[in-house]
């Protein structure tokens, strides 16, 4: 285990530039930007920029790819052999790839490990299992007319997505998209390029032909804005802020009405009942907001407790958050490294601000920790209100606000009282209260006794300001295919 404080010198960094038709190249422009180790704030290295041009480039060797013979007559059981020989070579490289993604990222290397490499080594097995089981049906139309249907590869794919889980969002992007036969081009946030980049290399030592995936680092309003309106990328896959995707949705709509599918912000209801095994419900709602330093899309973050129980549940939650272990990632015993770059940083703090000027009491952190790198104290606020900031905004960080309810009629309502609608906690034994919350609570995810719980199977995505469409099992498959109907006179 390293403990260093200079991992990268552990860690060779081997690629850095662009991957356009399995070719490794500079940007046309010869820009390259730093990406920095949010655990001391200093450089790692220089990535080559894509641009405007660079996107150009790369949507058309991807529409060449897409085609090509190569790809297109590719049986769809080869298909998904490349994928699963991509999991597999992922899976030879997991400790390197843990590493590099906690030092580009922050998360302490024990989460990249333990969660992080298995999400995503399970996401390309599992949609390489279905790239020889996408089928259409047979309809029953009138005679003399017989129908089926076709599904269909969309053709060329943009994908946006962020850098709180880099490697497991890239997996949810590539992984069916590939297996339903489209190509790809993919801009990793410019904050976390080093594991996909890597992930690059071992798509191309796989087999997968030319220009089948690209992958083009770069910032948001330059590459990301490039691909978002693109005339000849049939469909964008966003992951992020919900300013972003709107801006997204808008170039979209503006360009060539581009399908459009957007996994973006929440400020999910974690809800704990009385009757809830406390223990339980204290540790679960510890790790539903504070796991990767609170930058979870799903991250409860807004934690309802039974007034019956709330001053037990508030005392002991404080308690678990002071014992919350913060410092350099690397080391086996941290729970918490540093928030993702300045800017976070400054987003959470004055998060923090805010709660205390409108009247939430604080009960532990609330500070920056040391001057190097971007770390935040794992930060309690309790008899918070539902009108205040950190109640209806989405913080992004390690910061939990305790909120107190009465009845189950009051929590719901409240509960729903948002623009966003990603994920649902519940914690209770008691089986009508919990369907209570389950059928009532607008959320694409409900989990119950349990929290953030991810599988490669189950469908992942928002209802209202949340998202559009679903990532991950056979519904996040669908939104990789067109379908087509075929209709003969017989
Ligand atoms: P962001 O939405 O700006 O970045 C996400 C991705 O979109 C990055 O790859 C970025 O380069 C790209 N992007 C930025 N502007 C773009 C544009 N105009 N056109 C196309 N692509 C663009 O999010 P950011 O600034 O990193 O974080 C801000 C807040 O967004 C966070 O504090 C958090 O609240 C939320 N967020 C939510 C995430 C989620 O998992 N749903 C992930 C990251 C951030
Ligand atoms: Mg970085």
């Amino acid at each position: 285990m390293l403990t260093e404080s200079k991992p990268e010198q552990y860690l060779k960094i081997r690629t850095t530039k662009l991957l356009i038709n399995n070719e490794w190249i500079d940007s046309i422009s010869g820009k390259t930007f730093k990406t920095i180790n949010p655990a001391t704030g200093e450089i790692i290295c220089e990535i080559a920029e894509a641009d405007v041009r660079d996107v150009d480039r790369a949507v058309k060797v991807a529409r060449t790819a897409f085609e090509s013979r190569e790809w297109a007559t590719m049986s769809s059981s080869n298909r998904g052999k490349l994928l699963y020989r991509l999991a597999n070579l992922i899976e030879e490289h997991a400790d390197e790839l843990a590493r590099l993604e906690t030092l580009d990222n922050g998360k302490p290397l024990t989460d990249s490990l333990n969660i992080d490499l298995p999400l995503t080594i399970a996401c390309y097995r599992y949609y390489a299992g279905w790239a020889d089981k996408i089928q259409g049906k047979t309809l029953s139309t009138n005679s003399p007319f017989f129908s089926y249907t076709r599904h269909e590869p969309i053709g060329v794919i943009g994908q946006i997505i962020p850098w709180n889980f880099p490697l497991v969002m890239q997996a949810w992007k590539l992984a069916p998209a590939l297996a339903a036969g489209n190509t790809v081009v993919l801009k990793p946030a410019e904050q976390t390029p080093l594991t996909a980049l890597r992930v690059g290399e071992l798509i191309v030592e796989a087999g997968f032909p030319p220009g089948v995936v690209n992958i083009l680092p770069g910032y948001g309003p330059t590459a990301g804005a490039a691909i978002a309106r693109h005339a000849d990328i049939d469909k964008v896959a966003f992951t992020g802020s919900t300013e972003v995707g709107r801006l997204v949705m808008e170039a979209a709509a503006k360009s060539n009405l581009k399908r459009v599918t957007l996994e973006m912000g929440g400020k999910s209801p974690n809800i704990v009942f009385a009757d809830a095994d406390m223990d339980q419900a204290i540790e679960g709602a510890h790790s539903a907001l504070f796991f990767n330093q609170g930058q979870c899309c799903a991250a409860g973050s807004r934690l309802f407790v039974e007034e019956k129980c709330y001053d037990e549940f508030v005392a002991k939650s404080v308690e678990r958050a002071k014992q919350r272990i913060v410092g350099n990632p690397f080391d086996a015993k941290v729970e918490q490294g540093p928030v993702i770059d300045q800017m976070q940083l400054n987003k959470v703090v004055s998060y923090i601000e805010s709660g205390i000027s409108e009247g939430a009491r604080l009960l532990c952190g609330g500070s920056q920790v040391g001057n190097n790198g971007f770390f935040i104290e794992p930060t309690v606020f309790a008899d918070v209100q539902d009108y205040m900031k950190i109640a209806q905004e989405e913080i992004f960080g390690p910061v939990m606000s305790i909120i107190k309810f009465k009845d189950i009629d009051e929590v719901i309502q409240r509960a729903n009282a948002t623009i966003y609608g990603l994920a649902a906690g519940v914690w209770t034994k008691d089986i009508s209260k919990a369907h209570a919350i389950i059928n009532n609570v607008r959320a694409g995810t409900i989990w119950v006794n349990c929290y953030e719980i991810f599988d490669a199977a189950a469908p992942f995505g928002g209802f209202k300001q949340s998202g559009i469409g679903r990532e991950l099992g056979e519904y996040g498959l669908q939104e990789y295919t067109e379908i087509k109907t075929v209709t003969i006179k017989l």
